[in-house]
């Protein structure tokens, strides 16, 4: 019996020696392991099967760009297809599915991408304005809920975040972004992944997010999307490039080349940028895509003789995705052949696709993104629409508010909703609204009778068409408001008149809403405007004559009731704008942050001619970054500092005291602005270094503190070293970027 208890342990610890042994050659991290997958799978594949894997077909149910192949099926059961996009429902995704598992000889199983941008089935804000709320904790919960909805529905990559840098509000796509700041844009970017992609990319309700544009396709010139983008070193390091680089940081899985040039070479095929930048110094280990034809449009761009030559060189760049051209499809094969790719690039390429699929863990069943149960109980829940609600009312912008016009009262006994927004539920959605639908979604009108008691009546009429009207109809808008006693006004764009393809050179209202507003401004009511718009609007005229104008962007599902909650006081405005509002188009582009100038304006010398000024619109924006009204007031104090005087490295201390002041219990956005006096290179005039979004009830003090790293002070030297100056620098803290008071401290 002894004998036989020695000779089991004798086994065991020869088993678990040999173990050990064998255990070496086996990877240990999850990075590894699926690295040491990727290359065996990858021994196994025809030069066919491997370039099958770099080809992204979008299908037939959504058109999110110029060229579709209809034949998406049959080439995925040849396996030529890797990835498709614009597929969603467990059925059709399954069906998909089993066309590349069970028809092709490795059984490579697809991913699928989806533009889910502010929400999947439950639409919200409008990315730009979820970043008017300030709120990162709820910006990166709209990101888990997007995740699991679109999840639930089949998907497993989405194209988003949009992390590009924006200050010139004619671009179409600035609503599809956070704003004009790039330390703002760094913390939305940040939570942004975080929420799709949540801790573990394995688990079935996360989804790979996609940075993009990678890079700078927020600066085309005159604003005109897909345009050239011209740009300095320092402007595309220092303003451009850190938000795609926190995405990658937080761990973004994927990233998309943007239809630009940089420095005269596009991005899809800039070796620089991506094979240099992106993977080499920021350490990039997932995979990029191209954008939708991106490559094929090498040749119009003039780089690329033709389309194997694009497909060369967008390869040998670090593209290892097409999106819909094909290109890689038609000519991978004989560029390897030919040696104009070695294998070694196809290789690396494929493998990042692999890796995806394995982290998806797509490899251990095909169908796990493909759950009934998850879809009839996940989506359009009674939590999300709630959340979706919430996140429309911390979204609002309130820009006027004369003569505490409002909040309304909901014991009015009539309000009239006017204007073309008013009762548009296509137009809540906004653009990329993915798989939303317009028809559930809540208008103004809807969310006005939705929030008064039966005592009240509420009126309507539309007053004029977005984009045209006729005289009779504002006629017959006026004698509705006349019969009022209150009137609320939406006015604004269409959904569609932003985002992709969709710039404009005059950002005023469009059509006849001007004339709508004056009419009705004529009539001596009290009136409220609600503004929808994808962009910051140049309104000046509608400003001086509304006492009260409430941004709204497009909220998505819940937007009338959100905006109602605002617009009737259950929700105090604490939205701040991430974008400034220009006064004219003429001052665009315009933005917070800007240098002083050798001759910079003195507004309290206005007769000074040789300024850096017009001279026929003031310097200043109509509504400037960081800007927005409460129903409350915030009274700050005085800042006080620790001390005034830090060594490198020491934490710089900033604190105010706040009083919510007024009658209301709100939110605030406290900011933080640094301005360094000297520097080898111009600074800006102010930047953000940091906010706290802070709750007060009525009477509430608080001491609000910051404490900054020296670091967050750096910026490129001439000769491009990220360093921290000694020197005299302002703090600045304040309600928004042009309201702000300010203490000196030095760096020594
Ligand atoms: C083109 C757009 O630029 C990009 O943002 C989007 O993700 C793709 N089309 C796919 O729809």
């Amino acid at each position: 019996m002894v004998r036989m208890n020695s000779l089991k342990r004798l086994f065991s610890i020869i088993f678990f020696l040999a173990l050990m042994v064998s255990c070496k050659k086996i990877p240990v991290t999850q990075e590894a392991f699926y690295n040491y997958k990727a290359d065996s799978l990858l021994k196994l594949m025809t030069l066919d099967e491997k370039v099958g894997q770099l080809n992204l077909l979008t299908s037939d149910w959504s058109v999110t760009g110029p060229s579709i192949n209809k034949n998406y099926f049959n080439l995925i059961k040849e396996g030529k297809v890797g990835a498709i996009f614009n597929a969603y429902t467990v059925d059709y995704i399954t069906r998909l599915q089993k066309a590349a598992v069970e028809n092709t000889r490795l059984h490579i199983p697809l991913f699928f991408g989806y533009d889910v941008i502010h929400g999947h089935r439950t639409i919200f804000p409008i990315p730009l304005g979820q970043a008017a709320s300030w709120d990162l904790d709820m910006i990166e919960q709209s990101e888990r809920i997007a995740a699991v909805e679109a999840s639930a529905e089949g998907i497993n990559w989405t194209f988003a975040p949009m992390v590009d840098i924006a200050r010139d509000p004619r671009w179409g796509r600035v609503s599809e972004g956070a704003g004009e700041d790039t330390w703002l844009g760094c913390r939305i970017a940040e939570r942004r992944v975080k929420g799709f992609q949540g801790n573990d990319l394995s688990k079935p309700n996360t989804i790979i997010a996609c940075v993009k544009h990678f890079a700078a396709y927020g600066a085309p010139q005159a604003g005109r999307d897909y345009n050239t983008v011209d740009i300095s070193d320092r402007s595309l390091f220092e303003w451009y490039l850190p938000p795609y680089k926190a995405a990658v940081e937080a761990g973004a899985a994927s990233a998309m080349t943007s239809f630009n040039e940089i420095s005269g070479i596009p991005s899809t095929s800039n070796k620089w940028l991506i094979n240099g930048l992106l993977r080499k110094q920021w350490g990039f280990k997932g995979f990029v895509v191209s954008d939708y034809t991106g490559i094929d449009e090498l040749v119009p761009h003039g780089v690329a003789a033709n389309l194997e030559h694009a497909a060369q060189l967008a390869i040998n760049a670090g593209v290892d995705m097409d999106m819909q051209g094909e290109t890689y499809q038609k000519n991978l094969i004989d560029l390897v052949n030919t040696g104009k790719v070695s294998l070694n690039t196809l290789n690396s390429a494929v493998k990042n696709i692999l890796i995806a699929k394995y982290r998806l863990g797509l490899f251990d069943d095909p169908y796990r993104y493909c759950d009934k149960n998850r879809e009839k109980t996940e989506i359009m829940t009674p939590g999300n629409l709630a959340f979706a609600r919430k996140m429309v009312s911390k979204s609002c912008v309130l820009l006027k508010n004369e003569n505490q016009t409002l909040p309304v009262n909901k014991n009015i006994k009539k309000i009239a909703v006017i204007g073309p927004l008013a009762d548009s539920k296509v137009d809540m959605l906004g653009n990329w609204s993915a798989a939303g639908e317009w028809n559930q979604c809540v208008t103004l009108l809807e969310g006005v009778k939705n929030a008064v008691s039966v005592d009240t009546k509420v009126m309507y009429a539309k007053g004029c068409d977005v984009t045209s009207g006729k005289d009779s109809d504002i006629v017959k808008a006026l004698s509705v408001a006349k019969d009022a006693d209150y009137i609320i006004l939406a006015l604004g764009e269409s959904g569609s008149m932003s985002g992709e393809a969709s710039s404009r050179s005059n950002i005023g209202l469009p059509g006849n809403q001007l004339e709508l507003a004056r009419a009705i401004s004529k009539i001596g009511k009290p009136f409220a405007v609600a503004l929808f718009n994808g962009r910051p609007l140049a309104i000046p005229e509608l400003d001086s004559i509304s006492p009260a104008i409430l941004e709204t962007w497009f909220g998505g599902t819940q937007a009338g009731n959100g905006i109602a909650d605002v617009l009737f006081g259950d929700v105090c405005p604490s939205g701040k704008l991430t974008m400034t509002f220009p006064r004219s188009v003429g001052q665009v582009p315009i933005f917070y942050n800007h240098k002083n100038t050798g001759r910079p304006f003195d507004a309290s010398h206005p007769a000074d001619k040789y300024k850096s000024r017009y001279i026929d619109v003031p310097n200043d924006p109509l509504y400037p970054f960081g800007f927005g009204l409460s129903y409350t007031h915030f009274t700050y104090s005085p800042i006080s500092m620790e001390k005034s005087e830090y060594h490198p490295g020491e934490k710089i201390n900033a604190s105010v005291n706040i009083v919510n002041s007024g009658n209301y219990d709100g939110e605030e956005v406290v900011q933080l602005y640094v301005h360094a006096l000297l520097g080898e290179v111009t600074r800006p005039v102010e930047e953000l270094k940091g906010f706290k979004k802070i709750f007060l009830k009525k009477g509430e003090i608080l001491n609000v503190n910051f404490i900054l790293d020296p670091k967050d002070l750096g910026y490129y030297h001439s000769d491009m070293s990220f360093t921290t100056d000694k020197g005299e620098y302002e703090l600045l803290i304040g309600t928004n970027s042009a309201d702000t008071q300010k203490i000196k401290f030095i760096i020594r």
